[in-house]
């Protein structure tokens, strides 16, 4: 049986994606190598959002040339984000690369990889299915479903922000039928899914024929409170509903209102803002102005009270001056985040911001970067702190890296319903994954909280084996606070 070791760098979509790719390859008699020197096949699931990503990823497939020159037969993929971008041209550019795949093209991965393993010459494939849209589920082997999952609601992009080359490697805006999300999630929640986290690059911009229309003629409506209620609706055994990342355009009235009906719905929402400059975000077309943003926010958070958002912030986009970083800084104070991601603007192949001068010295990318790192971690610990004392609910998604805990259990890592980590620590033998348990917090760091579990809570949690953790594959390259 050949064996596969899957290296995944970058987003959500691209875990996403690594454990579909393992999905089909498991499908197709392939199992999981132990090492990347133990596989016959590795792939490299990339990420192209920004250059340095691109870059780790051509540094970490170099260091595969020697391994590779010993077993000629070993199979070596790149996938995602820059085998979309580049096709073809990896091939030349790294020779010791076999296949590469993009992302609308992993049902198709298996047989590619056979027929390099039967002696076939290097082959690119990255075609987007605009045609016949391909969504895969991951099916849970029974038992072994995670206490949260993604699942893909639709792929692509039509946004076209001008520092973004998403819509380049993603392809145009396709939506998976509701149909098939709400079959995914009720086959999670039978095999023991407890959260569920949807995924799209505007997740909030859905569309359905299947649903009733939308709730006014505004043009930014869209049907996803109505894929929210159907999912409430039919799956009333799921305990969270999250989704990432909404484009703050289509977070309308109606949105906020679904978030006033389903008690399903997280009390959290991670809302890129990218800046809070008007005159920036009209250059990275984000279709927004600054008033605007906050108006919405303001709305979700009426619509359920105590309500947290995070975001994704660029420092250092072109032609942006002191005073317009100065303007983001002092939006996440108004807006009050509790946390963000933050990046220096990165010039991208295709985007129409190339036409504009990269020209915020590096230097001035970094200090900015600091600052907004600094407000950031201020606004974490004005968040966190309060907390301690308090009792949360919490989803235990597994045992921690590491394992063992300071009082001889085992170390846990869970979520409250808005988002915030929490360690707690189990006795042996209990299992944990998938268990819905109030937590005292007993502590607050940087970026989580400590907690104890309630005894009521305990006594409730069953002896057995723990359920699979959400992310069994490494990941490499993300960035953030
Ligand atoms: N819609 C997506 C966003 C994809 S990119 C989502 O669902 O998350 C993730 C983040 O990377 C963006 O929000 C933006 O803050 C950042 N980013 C994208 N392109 C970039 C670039 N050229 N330079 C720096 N940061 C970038
Ligand atoms: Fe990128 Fe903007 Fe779409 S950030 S993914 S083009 S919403």
């Amino acid at each position: 049986m050949p064996r596969f070791w899957v290296h995944t760098f970058g987003c959500q979509m691209n875990v996403h994606d690594s454990e579909r790719m393992e999905s089909v390859l498991q499908s197709q008699g392939f199992v999981a190598a132990e090492s990347v020197e133990a596989a016959d096949l590795v792939v490299f699931n990339t990420c192209s959002v920004r250059e340095r990503a691109e870059q780790k990823l051509r540094s970490e497939v170099g260091k595969l040339k020697p391994l590779k020159r010993e077993r000629p037969e070993l199979v070596i993929c790149v996938a995602g984000c820059v085998a979309q971008q580049e096709g073809e041209r990896l091939l030349q550019q790294i020779p010791h690369v076999d296949l590469v795949v993009g992302p609308d093209n992993i049902p198709e991965l298996p047989g590619l990889v056979l027929d390099q393993m039967a002696g076939s010459p290097p082959v690119a494939r990255a075609t987007f299915d605009v045609a016949a849209p391909r969504f895969l589920a991951v099916a849970p082997a029974p038992g072994q479903a995670p206490a949260s999952a993604y699942v893909t609601t639709m792929k692509g992009c039509d946004e076209r922000c001008s520092f973004c080359v998403v819509p380049y490697t993603r392809g145009p805006e396709r939506y998976r039928p509701h149909e098939e999300i709400v079959g995914e999630i009720a086959a999670l929640v039978a095999a023991g899914t407890r959260e569920v986290v949807l995924l799209g690059q505007t997740v909030d911009s859905f569309r359905d024929p299947g649903l009733p229309p939308p709730e006014s003629d505004d043009p930014d409506e869209s049907q996803f409170p109505h894929l929210l209620r159907a999912i409430a609706a039919r799956v009333p055994a799921l305990a969270r509903l999250r989704y990432t990342s909404p484009h703050p355009r289509h977070a309308t009235a109606s949105l906020a209102r679904a978030h006033a009906e389903l008690d399903v719905l997280a009390r959290h929402v991670h809302m890129p803002v990218q800046s809070g400059s008007d005159r920036v975000l009209r250059r990275m077309i984000r279709r927004y102005t600054r008033a605007e943003y906050i108006e919405r926010v303001r709305r979700l958070q009426a619509a359920r009270a105590g309500l947290t958002l995070s975001t994704d912030i660029i420092v250092g986009f072109p032609g942006e001056t002191r005073a317009e970083a100065d303007e983001t800084l002092s939006l996440v104070r108004e807006v009050g985040f509790v946390s963000l991601f933050g990046f220096k603007y990165s010039p991208r192949p295709h985007t129409p911001a190339l036409k504009l001068a990269d020209d915020v010295p590096e230097e001035e990318k970094s200090e900015r970067l600091a600052r907004l790192f600094e407000v950031g971690e201020e606004m974490t610990r004005a968040h966190l702190a309060p907390l301690v004392g308090t009792r949360q609910t919490v989803l235990l998604e597994g045992a921690s890296k590491g394992g063992d805990g300071p009082g001889g259990g085992v170390s846990h890592q869970g979520r409250t319903e808005r988002n915030e980590i929490v360690h707690v620590e189990l006795p042996r033998g209990v299992a944990g994954a998938g268990a819905i348990v109030t937590v005292e917090v007993t502590a607050a760091f940087r970026h989580s909280l400590a907690g104890v579990i309630d005894p009521v809570s305990l006594s409730g949690l069953p002896r057995r084996p723990a359920a699979a953790p959400r992310r069994s594959l490494p990941v490499v390259g993300s960035e953030g606070p």
